[in-house]
């Protein structure tokens, strides 16, 4: 035998034995370590996952029919990304309050990064010290007492104008209401984040409307963020980056205008009054916090986007779907008239108006949030760290989605009339929803509900008691109150796919 056979004879007999003893700790370690245990999910294919299931329909109502099948807690796969669905109040408790440590994260989509400054806003953060800082900010600077009175300030003078104007309309006058409160609640944001009137119109851009529209719609994420390999070319061929790419460019040059203008007033002539929300920003990020963070114009520009994003469509919607079910049921229109007159009898101005011993407007706002949850998939959660659900695991940066939509609707938590708008529904009801219940959850749960849970409703109470209170309200000639459409549209914001269109008529006090 030649030395080169023996070296051969050598080398191969060494990588057998080498490649034997790994295969042999391999099984072994395999057969030790416990097989995860994931939640029950419809048989996918291959590439897309279960994408066919939910496309063609309303994400929510295709989830909703799924977890009928699979229960409460189920996978399904988009493309090759996991997501946990949640579908019961139960098991939205289990993630929003009981292992909300866990679940305060978000899912980081490429399409949100653009739009939020490289995740720099609060919505669309993850859970670090950063959020933190930046929503103690926006509850403390936007939504503390001294923006709340500007806020109702406005809202005052909006509904004085319109009030005016619709009494002076002729009779039988259809109003468009969609569009009406699209204006109230535009100026009241604007207002009172940036001290301007929106109806000026900021750059050589879309119209305002379209603009917050866009934003919402590309906020949803897109399709190429669930196919890693082949996402960048599937969002290049469907437009969908140019789409990105405009709309982030529109957005952006509407926030340096604010901010440009803003720079080029001196804060220190400005009192304190009359300082709006970015003037206290940026005199903020003039310095450091006491908690050392220093605010910087990328953070400033994406809690302006989550304020303009997350600010007016929730609110808008809710007024839409308030006014629809209100006039959709005579019997809720004429208690809520009895209320809000006898609870403030003869009154000339609309700033006396008082809603707060207005039981049965509150009931008839909860019983809004709870038939159209605004955000029907709140915003997708993510996991921490490893987890179990139900004896399920979950692993770390697991995207999760709550289905407030359906849980708010569940006849198992309602009872048999779930679908009917019944506000009585709320007598007696104790407790937050999102806090202490989580048998509706309109404004999400947990370290990542929505700032504005406490403020929101408010603004929302008073504008449907002032339209209730002044005025009696028809629905457009020979339409009857069941055929008012109730068609949803939308994603991220569910929307009525109609305008809804009343008509008023001032009321007339019996002397
Ligand atoms: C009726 C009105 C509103 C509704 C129904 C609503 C609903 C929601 C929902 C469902 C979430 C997600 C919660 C979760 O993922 O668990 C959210 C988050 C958020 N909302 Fe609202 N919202 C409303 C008004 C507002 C307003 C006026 C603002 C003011 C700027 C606002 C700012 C935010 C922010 C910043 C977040 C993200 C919170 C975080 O991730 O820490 N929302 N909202």
């Amino acid at each position: 035998m030649d030395i080169f056979t023996e070296w051969l004879r050598t080398t191969i007999t060494v990588l057998v034995a080498v490649f034997s003893i790994s295969l042999y700790i391999s099984l072994n370690i395999r057969s030790n370590k416990s097989v995860p245990k994931l939640p029950p999910g419809p048989p996918k294919l291959p590439i897309i996952g279960n994408l066919h299931q939910i496309l063609g329909r309303p994400r929510h109502e295709a989830l909703w029919q799924l977890s009928k099948e699979y229960g409460p807690i189920m996978q399904i796969h988009i493309g090759s990304k996991q997501f946990i669905i949640i579908s019961s109040a139960a098991l939205a408790k289990q993630i929003l309050k009981t292992q909300d440590h866990v679940f305060c994260s978000r899912e980081l989509f490429q399409a949100t990064k653009r739009l939020t400054y490289n995740f720099v806003d609060i919505a669309f953060s993850p859970h670090n010290g950063h959020w933190r800082e930046m929503r103690k900010l926006l509850v403390s600077e936007f939504m503390g007492p001294k923006r709340a009175k500007l806020s109702n300030h406005v809202l005052v003078t909006e509904m004085e104008s319109i009030i005016r104007s619709m009494s002076s309309n002729p009779p039988n006058t259809e109003v468009n209401l969609s569009s009406m409160f699209l204006e109230i609640v535009k100026q009241m944001v604007c207002k009172v984040a940036f001290g301007s009137d929106y109806r000026r119109q900021p750059v050589n851009g879309p119209s305002w409307d379209v603009m917050l529209g866009e934003t919402i719609e590309l906020l949803n994420g897109s399709v190429g963020d669930s196919f890693p390999f082949l996402g960048f070319f599937i969002d290049q061929f469907s437009g969908w980056n140019r789409r990105l790419n405009d709309g982030f460019k529109n957005l952006d040059a509407y926030i340096d205008t604010i901010i440009d203008d803003h720079l080029k007033t001196n804060t220190e002539e400005i009192s304190e009054e009359d300082k709006d929300f970015v003037h206290t920003l940026l005199d903020i990020s003039s310095k450091e916090t006491d908690s050392g963070y220093r605010l910087n114009h990328a953070n400033l520009k994406a809690l302006v986007m989550d304020i303009f994003s997350g600010g007016i469509d929730t609110t808008v919607v809710t007024l839409i779907w308030a006014m629809s079910e209100i006039n959709r049921n005579p019997r809720v229109m004429q208690k809520l008239q009895t209320e809000t007159r006898n609870c403030m009898g003869k009154i000339e101005k609309v700033g006396e108006l008082d809603t707060t011993k207005m039981t049965y407007l509150k009931m008839v706002v909860k019983e809004t949030l709870r038939l159209h949850a605004p955000a029907p998939l709140l915003i997708p959660h993510a996991s921490l760290s490893h987890t179990q659900i139900e004896g399920y695991d979950v692993f770390p940066s697991t995207a999760v989605l709550i289905n407030a939509w359906g849980i708010a609707r569940d006849p198992g938590t309602w009872g048999e009339n779930a679908a009917e708008f019944y506000p009585e529904r709320f007598e007696n009801v104790e407790g937050d929803f999102g806090r202490d219940r989580f048998e509706m959850l309109p404004f999400g749960g947990g370290r990542r509900s929505c700032p504005a849970m406490n403020t929101a409703p408010a603004n929302v109470e008073f504008v449907i008691a002032s339209l209730i209170y002044w005025f009696d309200w028809k629905l457009p000639k020979g339409m009857k109150s069941e055929e008012l459409n109730m068609e949803e549209g939308g994603t991220l914001v569910l929307k009525n796919k109609v305008p809804l269109c009343l008509v008023p008529a001032k009321h007339k006090w019996e002397d």
